[in-house]
């Protein structure tokens, strides 16, 4: 992957970054599109976000693609998407392992295609022992989904329910929690994504709806982000 970022100075540099990809209907609707028109060209901002994180140092990028609420859209932007998704992968997959790249999957894909959730095993497999940007793409995800399958898990074990042990059983229980949430597309809600892990994430919420948000608008919220000052609760360290 080449560096196609414009310069970023000397910052802190987010180690996890999440991602809320949402405006592509509008921008579709914009140009007098259909949908469709707006979701291809979300693969195509997605693919420029992946590479800006990883050219800038970000060690996870946690895009949210599709929830379990889009369940409930007409299902032929459903199975518009999975296609979309089926298409996307296969293209991507190769130069992603290239690129070192670790692909994961969150999310209850019990009604997804067959053939979606073949080629995301397949993906998770070829790239398992990659050191670079882990991917992890949240399909079929939802925040109270993640929370209760951690809890049912341990009830089926017979252990307590605590707030370290509801941890340690989420869908990606290896990694640090988002530093950075960007949602793109205006609006200013979680939309039950990633709800237990995002306690302490710093909300960037821009108007641009997601096929706009290029190169440029990534590296402002990552700098955004180093201006910030995450107290987790603490008071400042000078008072
Ligand atoms: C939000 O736009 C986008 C989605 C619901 C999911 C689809 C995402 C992509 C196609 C991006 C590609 C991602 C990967 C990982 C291949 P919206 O339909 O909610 O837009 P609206 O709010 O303007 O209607």
């Amino acid at each position: 992957m080449t560096s196609d970022l414009p310069n970023l100075p000397d910052m802190r540099i987010p180690a996890h970054v999440a991602v809320i990809m949402d405006g592509n209907g509008r921008w579709a609707k914009q140009r007098l599109r259909p949908r469709a028109f707006g979701h291809q060209a979300g693969v195509k901002s997605a693919r420029r976000i992946v590479r800006a994180a990883h050219n800038s140092g970000v060690k996870m990028l946690t895009l949210f693609a599709f929830s379990q609420e889009n369940w409930q859209r007409p299902p032929i932007e459903v199975s518009l998407l999975m296609g979309l998704f089926v298409r996307t992968l296969r293209r991507e997959l190769g130069s992603l392992h290239r690129s070192a790249v670790r692909i994961r999957f969150i999310g209850d894909h019990g009604d997804f295609p067959n053939d979606l959730t073949a080629l995301m095993q397949d993906a998770e497999s070829l790239t398992r022992d990659n050191a670079g940007l882990q991917l992890i793409i949240a399909v079929g995800y939802g925040g109270h989904w993640d929370i209760a399958q951690a809890a049912s898990s341990l009830c089926r074990d017979g252990l307590p329910i605590t707030p370290q042990a509801i941890e340690a059983r989420l869908a990606v229980a290896d990694l640090p929690h988002p530093d950075l949430l960007i949602r793109t597309g205006g609006e200013k809600r979680l939309s039950n994504f990633l709800l237990w892990q995002l306690a302490y994430t710093e909300l960037h919420l821009v108007d641009t709806l997601w096929p706009d948000f290029d190169e440029a608008a990534f590296a402002a919220a990552l700098s955004w982000y180093a201006s910030r000052d995450r107290r987790y609760g603490r008071v400042p360290e000078a008072s």
